[in-house]
């Protein structure tokens, strides 16, 4: 089979280069590929697998004609205009943005969730939902199936990378700045985040929210069921990869800490370490290039009829954007709904 022409837009960025790095480990059926970003990229050289370079090109002015997926993480507000285009010259956008995950007629998709939501493309967009949901309604979706969640609350513990390169870079600069005493700078953050913890992503909205736990409200009621409560509160700890959550649930039908554990073990995308004994749980730093969502901690929450709680860890970079967004494409590949371009 020949492969497909995929653009990486945003290739130089956190989850761009994650994309160019899944897409060669996987093997997904390529015949050419093309590295994007913004003017003050192009010309830079980026790698592709272990022996293409690709010279970036500027978004600006590409063509997106006979090229057949996009994986875009440009940002928002350059998703905003570039995927239409990319999508009215017939390329298939995936996008890793907040831009149009909301939108009803943009499948909002979790491979392991909701594949079904592919049969739905009518704009030639397919949303990648935010790191924070993916990986917790991975761990949902089957204790859903099988027990019915009435409610959900959450507290995570997100990365600097969920906020970009200049994140990691930001975490590292104050980190040294600690150490050599020179004065702390922060400017990705609203303070400190070196040694600390801000319980503040995105913007604040009218009901004190922020609208990073919006999104993980409106986003699990899309993919998984919109009868769902959730309650979350996001935090950004000093981490430089891998999200962590304590997530708290109630159901309708009766459950076990044993069921439960079992229901995981079977999951797709999931991996069950429990052995409630010193480092029988996961952490960031054990899942960081890792696929699965690892979930740890699972026990009774004695507080309501038929409640559980646990802790989940994934690589945000890998199943919370880039892996999932590959995963999507070969989805929609298999199931014979892309058209190729060319
Ligand atoms: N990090 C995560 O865990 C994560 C997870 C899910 C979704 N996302 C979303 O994915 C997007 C990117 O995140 P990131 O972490 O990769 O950010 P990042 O490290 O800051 O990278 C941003 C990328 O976008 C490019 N870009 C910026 N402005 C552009 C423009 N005007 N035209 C073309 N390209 C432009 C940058 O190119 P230059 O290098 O040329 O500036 C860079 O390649 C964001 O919307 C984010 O919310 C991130």
């Amino acid at each position: 089979m020949a492969g497909y022409r995929v653009a990486v837009v945003g290739a130089t960025g956190a989850v761009g280069r994650e994309i160019l790095k899944t897409l060669a480990e996987r093997n997904f059926p390529v015949s050419e590929v093309v590295a994007l970003a913004s003017p003050r990229s192009t010309g830079q050289e980026i790698s592709f697998g272990e022996k293409q370079v690709l010279k970036v090109k500027n978004l600006e002015t590409f063509d997106f004609t006979g090229w057949d997926i996009g994986l875009f993480s440009p940002g928002a507000s350059v998703s905003a205009i570039y995927a239409p285009k990319a999508a009215a010259a017939g390329c298939l956008v995936i996008d890793n943005t907040s831009h149009f995950r909301m939108e009803h007629d943009v499948p909002l998709v979790v491979p392991e969730v909701n594949p079904q939501a592919l049969q739905r493309i009518r704009r030639g967009i397919v949303a990648n939902p935010n790191c924070s949901t993916i990986q917790m309604v991975v761990a949902l979706k089957p204790l859903h199936d099988r027990f019915k969640i009435k409610r959900v609350v959450v507290a995570t513990y997100q990365s600097v990378s969920g906020a970009g390169k200049d994140g990691m870079d930001e975490l590292w600069a104050q980190s040294r700045a600690m150490y050599v005493n020179d004065p702390i700078k922060a400017q990705e953050f609203t303070k400190q985040i070196a040694f600390n913890c801000i319980p503040h992503i995105d913007k604040f909205l009218e009901d004190g929210s922020t609208k990073e736990e919006w999104k993980m409200v409106v986003e699990t009621k899309k993919i998984l069921d919109g009868d769902i409560a959730v309650a979350a509160t996001c935090v950004r700890v000093p981490v430089f990869i891998g999200h962590s959550e304590a997530i708290t649930v109630e159901f309708h039908n009766p459950v076990t800490a044993a069921e439960a554990r079992q229901v995981l073990r079977d999951a797709p995308g999931v991996v069950v370490q429990d052995t409630r004994d010193d480092g029988g749980y996961t952490t960031p730093i054990d899942c960081v290039g890792e696929d699965a969502t690892y979930v740890s901690r699972i026990r009774k929450d004695p507080t309501v009829e038929h409640g559980l709680q646990f802790w989940c860890v994934s690589d945000n970079l890998r199943k919370g954007a880039a892996l999932n967004a590959v995963q999507i494409a070969e989805t929609v590949v298999a199931q014979g709904l892309l058209k190729r371009a060319a």
